[in-house]
């Protein structure tokens, strides 16, 4: 059967790192309860004029580097976004440009904080459907054009970066038994808009700022995600305990410990980065699939899980081996 299959992973993050007590100097806020509220103490942000899809154009040539694969090899560009440079053309096709490829096909995915994990099964249902061989996944995000400097709720929580893997369609034999995308689960409920939600965009003439319900999310959050998690796990006949690693979606340690436990998984299995990147929506799982690598915790052969819940709500798993 022919797999999905990671061939190479990247992220890029921009050089301004904000610590926490940064925020202190024009906010009521402490360091002490970031940390403790989040687990967050740090996170990075774009430089100005620096867009969504510059990110975007870095995390994939890292990726491509790692895959020994050229652009003109791609068949596709899918990028998970919520804050595109431009309401058009896409984000991804400014990519594909920058990259210098002229064939093929790029768009992008909008599905916030769970949008990386929409566009990996929606990259894996391309190549197992024989429309694309090779296919480069982003998520990339500018969060910090969309934060209300003034709501010390939200704006100390989110960071700006990219992360990338590219995907090639293996048979499943040989050295390349069993790896790739095993599993995934997508949903999405549009009842719960208010509770997480941008308060403008193109139709109302106006960017808008990011809104959120930080306790409704929360509650929602660990169930949904264990939920999802043990339904693509279940789908292929696994649990939970089979897992090497759980590679959650970075917005909230607390709520990260509460899926692991729910999940029956100690915090050794999990990949944490939200300390130092905070929560940058879509690319927040690239970016913990690239550094946990680099760190040597994910290796090839590894099983893992990865989840994440946000705006809509949407939310989604995919389960894959490394
Ligand atoms: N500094 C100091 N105090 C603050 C801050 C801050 N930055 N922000 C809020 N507070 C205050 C509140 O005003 C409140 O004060 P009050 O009791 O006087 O009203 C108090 O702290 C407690 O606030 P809560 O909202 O109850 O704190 P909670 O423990 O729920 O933590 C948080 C808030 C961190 C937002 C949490 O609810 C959370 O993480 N929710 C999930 C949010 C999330 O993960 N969103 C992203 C998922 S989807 C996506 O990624 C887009």
């Amino acid at each position: 059967t022919t797999r999905a299959t990671v061939i190479g992973v990247g992220h890029y993050l921009p050089d301004r790192i904000v610590e926490n007590a940064e925020f202190e100097k024009t906010l009521d806020t402490s360091d002490e309860w970031i940390r403790a509220r989040s687990g967050i103490e740090r996170r990075h942000f774009a430089a100005e004029g620096q867009g969504t899809s510059d990110l975007a154009t870095r995390a994939a040539r890292a990726a491509l580097k790692d895959a020994g694969v050229a652009p003109d090899e791609l068949d596709a560009i899918i990028l998970a976004t919520s804050t595109a440079d431009l309401t058009f053309p896409s984000a991804a096709t400014m990519v594909q440009a920058e990259l210098g490829m002229t064939k093929g096909y790029a768009f992008d995915v909008q599905a916030v904080c769970a949008g990386f994990i929409y566009a990996l099964a929606n990259a894996n249902a391309l190549i197992v459907s024989g429309q694309a061989r090779r296919v480069l996944v982003i998520g990339a995000e500018t969060f910090s054009r969309i934060m209300d400097w003034t709501d010390r709720s939200t704006c100390v929580l989110f960071g700006d970066g990219a992360g990338a893997l590219v995907l090639e369609a293996t048979d499943g034999t040989g050295s390349n038994e069993d790896r790739g995308i095993l599993s995934t689960d997508l949903n999405s409920d549009g009842r719960f808009r208010d509770i997480l939600y941008v308060d403008g965009g193109v139709s109302t003439q106006s960017t808008g700022h990011l809104r959120m319900q930080g306790k409704e999310v929360f509650r929602h959050a660990v169930e949904k995600l264990a939920s999802t998690a043990t339904t693509a796990l279940n789908k292929i006949g696994m649990t939970a305990d089979q897992l090497d690693w759980v590679v959650p979606h970075q917005a909230n340690i607390r709520i990260i410990q509460g899926t692991a436990k729910k999940l029956g998984l100690p915090m050794e299995r999990v990949v944490v980065t939200v300390q130092d990147h905070g929560n940058t929506s879509a690319a927040s799982i690239p970016l913990a699939l690239s550094v946990g690598k680099a760190k040597g915790q994910i290796r090839e052969g590894d099983v893992l899980v990865t989840e994440a819940i946000g705006g809509g709500l949407a939310w989604g798993s995919v389960v894959l081996r490394w």
